[in-house]
């Protein structure tokens, strides 16, 4: 036996295995959660999940409702910083697929602090348990190290005025939001490096879909079409981003899982650029709203102008999204139409205090917006 512990192999997460999804409650968690077990190839599940305002059981209600999955599913609601919660559930998983973190960067302006627990601390203490398993299994007290996959963000390059990032570009990240995702996974990378853990990492670039808290720009926009409220367009709205839908997003991640190399990074761009101009445009014609509702309001401190990914080393490896934006953004509009409930539901809470601390004054020196210019 040598003193490193045996590196996970990707076909041991086939059939039968057990992961452990943390953040699984949320809006790409949860999409992940429900393909891995409507494949119904005897994959168990659990889900450790804080249940943050952006967290939400009943984004997992398919799985639940459904007697085979449910028999395959276990929820934990915890922390995962508190290793006291994690450490057994670590111990019992087979790889780990941390998708927990604070998302939405307006957020990480207003009130950093919880980012860098998750992003940082929440990193760590993961990472320090599936350490504990890779003494566990150099002693042959366990088969193998769970792999541990660390889900990033295209946000880590920061803004990119020319070309596509590609993965052994430098981090250049803006926000604190984006600097606790690099800072997580440095972490992830100096674990593999230091201790030899199976570790891979994906960066998403920006995803839309079902499930998606409000807070975000489409269903934000969405629901606020639907209701008759303003659209608070930051800045000239010619920002872009590439837009990627959560089934591809997710089925990009369980790729990865099954088929990267540990210690290696893993692009999944949406292959959609957009301004948001032209999003919000087709926004409004999915909703049957016009212009008249857009604000331009005092822009996001340090928004990025650009994101933009280079996939192909993903698609050497024979994956690439498959819903087009034009298909997937009237569908996503469609599910916000027919799913007032649960956006009513994520707008409860703290919903009504963020907002006017997000856009009270925003709105206040907001000005309308003509669509033609
Ligand atoms: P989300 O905000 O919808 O969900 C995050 C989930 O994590 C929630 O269920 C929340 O309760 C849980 N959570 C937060 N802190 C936790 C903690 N300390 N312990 C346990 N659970 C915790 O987020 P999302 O949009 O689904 O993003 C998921 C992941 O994908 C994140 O890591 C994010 O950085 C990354 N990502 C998101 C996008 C995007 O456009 N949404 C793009 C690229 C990467
Ligand atoms: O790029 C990946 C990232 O995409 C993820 O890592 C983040 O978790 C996710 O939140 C998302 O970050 P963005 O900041 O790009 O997404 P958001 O939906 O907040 O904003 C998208 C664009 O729309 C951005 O240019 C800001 C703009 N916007 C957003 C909101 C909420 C507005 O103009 N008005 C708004 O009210």
């Amino acid at each position: 036996m040598t003193d490193r512990p045996e590196l996970a192999s990707a076909d041991r997460i086939g059939p039968g295995a057990r992961l452990l999804v943390t953040g699984g409650a949320g809006f790409i968690g949860s999409e992940l959660v429900r393909q891995l077990l409507a494949r119904r190839d005897g994959t168990r599940v659990t889900v450790l999940d804080k249940l943050t305002y952006a967290g939400n059981r009943a984004n997992l209600a398919a799985v639940e409702a459904d007697d085979e999955q449910a028999a395959r599913f276990t929820f934990v609601r915890g922390d995962i910083a508190d290793a006291a919660v994690v450490d057994p559930l670590v111990a019992e998983a087979d790889a780990v697929v941390n998708v927990a973190a604070e998302t939405h960067v307006d957020r990480s302006i207003l009130d950093p602090e919880a980012f860098l627990r998750t992003g940082v601390i929440g990193v760590h203490v993961l990472l320090e348990s599936v350490r504990v398993e890779a003494e566990k299994a150099a002693l042959g007290e366990r088969r193998a190290v769970p792999r541990f996959l660390q889900v990033s963000t295209d946000e880590v390059y920061g803004e990119v005025a020319e070309g596509r990032s590609v993965e052994a570009d430098a981090f250049a990240p803006r926000s604190p939001y984006a600097a606790a995702k690099a800072a997580g996974e440095l972490l992830a990378r100096a674990y593999h490096v230091t201790f030899g853990l199976d570790v891979v990492i994906t960066r998403g670039s920006n995803t839309y879909g079902p499930f998606q808290h409000p807070e975000k720009l489409i269903p934000l926009f969405t629901t606020n079409a639907l209701d008759g409220t303003p659209l608070p367009m930051y800045g000239d709205g010619m920002q872009i981003r590439d837009w990627l839908h959560v089934s591809d997003h997710a089925a990009g991640i369980d790729f990865v899982l099954r088929h990267g190399t540990a210690g290696e990074v893993y692009n999944i761009a949406g292959g959609t650029e957009l301004p948001n101009r032209d999003v919000i445009g087709r926004l409004l014609a999915a909703t049957g709203r016009d212009w008249t509702l857009v604000r331009t309001v005092p822009d996001r401190p340090g928004h990025d102008r650009r994101y933009a990914m280079d996939g192909s080393k993903l698609a050497a490896l024979g994956w690439a999204p498959k819903v087009a934006f034009d298909h997937g953004l009237p569908s996503t509009v469609a599910w916000y139409r027919a799913n007032a409930d649960w956006t009513a539901s994520a707008k409860s809470g703290d919903w009504d205090a963020y907002y006017a601390r997000q856009y009270g004054d925003r709105l206040a020196a907001g000005r309308a917006v003509d669509g033609t210019a």
